[in-house]
């Protein structure tokens, strides 16, 4: 979304028939067949598809993230050229650094019995950025990256506990703990489908404000394609474990290749004018005022697309 990559560049990361099979009671299931793709800096792209489709598992796997006994991983990926497919160690020298993880549910994603500084405090110790002993650089860096997610109040809000906070303040105190490590690369599970389609809109800006400050590469995870044509520069549409097409955002809203992407394409809510005639044409949904009537009627286009 932001300046054009220079692709002589190395990718932040780089993905080569990518393959995770999952060792299950009922059989082994091949939840991700040979996926190849690349996220240079400063860009988004999208894994989208429906549901059991591979996506979590695909970002899962790239984070080594799966149980090591219970998922086997083959192919390449490289984190800002460091394999982590051929040594199981090497992951540790990126993830919480170079890269890391938006989850999806705040709600589980944050301890309850731990108020939002003390969780805070853990991610900027670990990142390194200021010694527990150090109250003082604590408190001064988690109220910066407090700000930096635009969390009013901060020193407030870094008293309470999570039940205290709405699900978007969460999914932004998530994003400020991602943020710790000041890293290169966010994977990002469905960061906005937890909550309310008013605050999705929020968290959305929120992370295309931090590509342009700062150059970061995103991958984002999502069923939404809505979601995906605001935020992203390319898309993979996975069904079934595998790419069935990849492109342009745009390219594919425009010209969908495939029934499938077609299909996800018709899912998105739309915001059409406000159509009060009681009975439309058949088959025909008036957009309501909150754009959850979903329709395929080309007349009625989606808004909000990527310019
Ligand atoms: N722990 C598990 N045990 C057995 N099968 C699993 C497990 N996790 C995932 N799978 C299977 O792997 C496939 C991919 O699942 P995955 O969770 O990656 O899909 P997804 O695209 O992220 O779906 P969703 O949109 O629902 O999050 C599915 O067929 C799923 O049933
Ligand atoms: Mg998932």
């Amino acid at each position: 979304m932001t300046a054009q990559p220079t692709f002589t560049e190395q990718p932040l990361l780089e993905v080569r028939d990518f393959q995770v099979e999952l060792i299950t009671d009922a059989g082994i299931i091949r939840a991700v067949d040979s996926v190849s793709f690349s996220i240079h800096r400063g860009e988004t792209v999208t894994i989208i598809g429906e549901s059991g489709s591979g996506k979590s598992t695909t970002a899962m796997g790239i984070l080594r993230l799966l149980p090591e006994d219970l998922a086997v991983l083959s192919g390449t990926v490289l984190i800002d050229g460091v394999d982590i497919t051929a040594d199981p160690k090497a992951i540790d020298k990126v993830r919480g650094k170079t890269l890391a993880l938006i989850p999806q549910d705040p709600m589980t994603a944050l301890s309850p019995v731990h108020s939002i500084g003390s969780q805070l405090f853990e991610a900027i110790r670990i990142a390194g950025a200021a010694s527990a002993k150090d109250k003082g650089a604590l408190q001064a860096r988690a109220v910066r990256l407090l700000e930096q997610v635009h969390i009013p109040t901060p020193e407030k809000q870094l008293k309470k506990y999570p039940h205290q906070l709405s699900g978007g303040m969460l999914q932004r105190v998530l994003i400020a703990i991602a943020l710790a490590s000041e890293p290169q690369l966010l994977v990002a599970d469905e960061p906005t489908s937890a909550l309310d389609v008013t605050v999705q809109g929020g968290i959305l800006d929120l992370l295309l404000e931090l590509q342009e400050q700062r150059g970061i590469g995103i991958l984002m995870i999502t069923h939404d394609l809505g979601v995906a044509r605001l935020i992203s520069d390319r898309i993979h549409v996975m069904k079934d474990g595998s790419f069935v097409e990849s492109g342009e955002v745009q390219q594919i809203v425009d010209h969908p290749a495939t029934d499938y992407t077609r299909a996800l394409l018709a899912a998105v809510p739309v915001l059409g004018p406000w159509d009060e005639t009681p009975a439309a044409a058949p088959g025909r949904h008036a957009a309501n005022a909150t754009g959850s009537s979903a329709t395929s009627d080309p007349a009625l286009t989606q808004t909000g697309a990527k310019p």
